[in-house]
């Protein structure tokens, strides 16, 4: 074998390291959402949630499940520890405010909605679950500052910056989802 050809040998094998070593870590990362957000995952109402766009083409369903990917990321990458059970699971229902915010005939429609759904959701999800109060300061205050009142745990500020990144990798169309509302419009 010359010398190039060793090279671009390789070049190939570092790379299909690198990405196996990617997907380890994906697959590590949703391991860990099922495993403390099970419940939250089977729900009627969470998998309804595929039915709202949340940004772009994103649907509300995988914003909050990637919110709670990026929220585990954050944490390894700063070295933060945390609960992961409640980082998770406040991830996972930080936006559970269960309506199409972009539906401006729906009932009780507010053009505030960034204001007022951290409240919404909270509510909504007490219903359903036992939140613990780190959870509920996750729910509660991801829109900080749009809440005034900051953040007390530091799950609730991962959450805050997870769900900001997203947002915004959303928003520019960086992360692409595949709602049913946006394709239906496409046809
Ligand atoms: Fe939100
Ligand atoms: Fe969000």
């Amino acid at each position: 074998m010359s010398r190039d050809e060793k090279l671009t040998m390789g070049k190939k094998i570092k790379k299909s390291e690198k990405y196996r070593k990617f997907y380890e870590r994906q697959r590590e990362l949703h391991r860990l959402i099922k495993e403390n957000g099970s419940d939250i995952l089977h729900s009627v109402n969470f998998k309804n949630s595929k039915n709202f766009v949340q940004h772009g083409t994103m649907s509300v369903h995988s914003h909050s499940r990637n919110v709670a990917k990026y929220s585990l990321i954050i944490s390894r990458k700063l070295g933060i520890q945390c609960n992961q059970e409640d980082l998770v699971r406040g991830a996972l229902l930080h936006d559970y405010f269960l309506y199409d915010w972009h539906d401006k005939k729906r009932e009780n429609y507010n053009p505030l909605h960034g204001f007022y759904h951290p409240g919404i959701a909270l509510k909504n999800a007490e219903k359903e679950y036992k939140l613990t109060p780190r959870q509920k300061d996750i729910i509660g205050k991801h829109m900080w500052p749009l809440t005034v009142v900051p953040p007390k745990c530091r799950e609730a500020w991962i959450v805050s910056m997870a769900d900001k990144y997203c947002s915004l990798m959303e928003t520019i169309r960086l992360h692409k989802g595949h709602n049913r509302r946006q394709n239906r419009r496409r046809k």
